[in-house]
């Protein structure tokens, strides 16, 4: 169970471009994928590698290989996550991936979170291997209930052996909620902010990201 807040300029460059209100429906998905390919990079850092050695041209260089690139599985909770996931193929181009269609119940935010409901349309993910290394993307980590319940729907496809959380911005109430569940979860995220507002929005935030990238 770990946060990894990937609080190093450039990301937040490109996170505070994707805040300003002044950013356009292209230029957020392009900073949507350009983040979704440095967390990429960044989980693909925390998996475990061996060193190797590789016979060049000219001889033999030691090297090293991440064996766990090759049973990546990325789910794309529509319809926000789809440019981090364009990102997130950057560093795991062969990832096998799923998808989960979720909306949050539009009601007035109720005290706790958990209270905050989830309608699934449709879910399609791969059936796991002990050996998978599983990538839920969500640009948004609010409340944490659409987090939780695609959670459940990967568990249900089988135990993998890691899973990640790919997100923008957190709140500091559902990182607690998804570190609290139970079940082992990492996750990776440019920034947490402080609050959640009465429609389950992230205070300050960026607003509403799939109407920021789709229009
Ligand atoms: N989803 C969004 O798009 N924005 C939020 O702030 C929270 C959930």
């Amino acid at each position: 169970m770990s946060l990894r807040i990937l609080d190093r300029p450039f990301a937040r460059h490109i996170l505070t471009k994707l805040r300003a209100r002044e950013t356009d429906q292209v230029n957020f998905r392009k900073n949507l994928v350009r983040l979704g390919r440095i967390i990429g990079y960044e989980i693909a850092d925390s998996l475990e590698c061996s060193e190797v050695t590789v016979e060049t041209p000219l001889g033999k260089a030691r090297g090293v290989l991440i064996s766990e690139l090759d049973h990546v599985v990325i789910v794309n909770i529509l319809r926000a996550a789809t440019p981090l996931v364009e990102g997130l193929l950057k560093a795991f181009p062969s990832a096998r991936q799923g998808v989960v269609v979720a909306k949050r119940r539009e009601s007035v935010f109720e005290s706790p979170p958990e209270k905050m409901d989830v309608d699934i349309y449709y879910s399609r993910i791969p059936d796991l291997k002990p050996d998978d290394v599983v990538i839920v993307a969500d640009p948004m980590l609010a409340t944490g209930s659409t987090i939780l319940r695609a959670l459940e729907l990967v568990y249900a496809k089988g135990e993998p052996k890691k899973v990640f959380v790919a997100s923008v911005i957190a709140s500091h109430q559902g990182v607690e909620r998804v570190l609290r569940w139970g079940r082992p979860v990492n996750i990776f995220v440019v920034e947490v902010d402080p609050l959640i507002d009465e429609r389950g929005y992230i205070v300050p935030g960026l607003g509403d990201a799939g109407d920021r990238a789709f229009g």
